[in-house]
């Protein structure tokens, strides 16, 4: 029988691992974090690498590995894989787009509600030892209208619970059928449409050409005034100096972060300083319940590829020839 070998550079749920041990014909290489210059040194002799965002699977890494099948990202992006260099040397790329979404749902949900209520702030501002009732005065979200740009799974999610708060839902999302949005009770519009009539938006989509700073000086003008961002996609969605700007003239009332482009956020990021921003560290999909999914269902998908060549939620399909 061959012995597969599976690296595992990045820190993912023990789940996996044992998922991977008790499958048989599986050598797991999983010491935890691994540095660059590590997994660099690994990668030679792999045949499967399961990865978070941490490792950057670039072309460097890409071409040092000798006989490498498959990357499993335990998660939705793939913006830290080099597709081309993969799809080139016949590498799979395949990702967990499931396991995440109530994660990411909820933690945008809860953004938009401690962006509403300043709760963050508030609390900043009891630890300094202040009883301060004045400055934090909120807004309901019932009633207000929530625009949701990219209605895959996220995104519909997030119309669920925003609906329950009795929220109105509107979505833009140019690769849906209408009628998929009219199940949800949500409205389905142009994003020229989604931004005039939004009090809040939420942006749900990947990073390509079209959407890269798609929140920009022209796009934030025709916003309504007072509008509130929040960002648990990528942060290339919106271009950073812009909405800072916006903040300090008062065109959008607020933003709620957990995504930054780069990341980390450079120390001089404008976002960072202003009162108005809520801030997470990259923490959407950051629950036990999510890792635990991402990850099994990583090892799986590795799993299937190696011993049965059957490769599902496969990114770059061209891979496989
Ligand atoms: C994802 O792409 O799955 C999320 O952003 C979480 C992550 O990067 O791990």
């Amino acid at each position: 029988m061959t012995q597969f070998h599976v690296l595992v550079p990045d820190n993912v749920d023990q789940a996996a691992l044992d998922i991977l041990q008790s499958a048989g014909d599986i050598t797991v290489t999983a010491p935890g974090k691994m540095s660059r210059a590590e997994t660099l040194a690994a990668i030679g002799d792999a045949d499967a690498l399961i990865i978070r965002s941490a490792t950057k699977a670039d072309a460097e890494l890409l071409n040092a590995a000798n006989k490498l099948k498959i990357i499993a990202r335990a998660g939705v992006g793939v913006d830290n894989v080099d597709l081309d260099t993969a799809t080139l040397k016949g590498i799979a790329v395949v990702n967990t787009p499931g396991g995440n979404t109530v994660s990411t749902a909820e933690h945008a949900f809860g953004l938009m509600l401690a962006l509403a209520r300043h709760i963050p702030q508030a609390h900043i501002s009891m630890n300094e030892g202040k009883w301060d009732r004045k400055t934090f005065m909120g807004n309901e979200l019932r009633g207000a209208i929530l625009g949701i740009v990219g209605f895959g799974r996220i995104g519909r999610a997030l119309a669920k619970r925003a609906q329950a708060f009795e929220m109105t839902v509107v979505a833009h999302d140019p690769y849906i059928a209408l009628d998929i949005a009219e199940d949800f009770g949500v409205e389905l519009i142009s994003l020229d449409n989604l931004f005039s009539r939004s009090d809040y938006i939420s942006l749900h989509s990947l990073v390509t050409d079209e959407t890269r700073h798609m929140i920009n000086a022209e796009s934030i003008a025709r916003m309504k005034y007072g509008v509130r961002i929040v960002n648990a996609a990528r942060g290339a969605l919106i271009d950073e100096a812009a909405l800072a700007a916006a903040i300090q003239s008062g065109q959008v009332a607020g933003a709620a972060l957990d995504v930054y482009d780069p990341e980390p956020p450079a120390s001089d990021n404008p976002l960072l300083s202003l009162p108005g921003v809520v801030h997470t560290p990259h923490l959407a999909a950051s629950t036990d319940q999510a890792q635990v999914a991402v990850a099994v269902e990583a090892a799986e998908l590795v799993i299937q590829a190696l011993k049965k060549g059957d490769f599902q939620n496969v990114v770059n399909p061209n891979a496989l020839g």
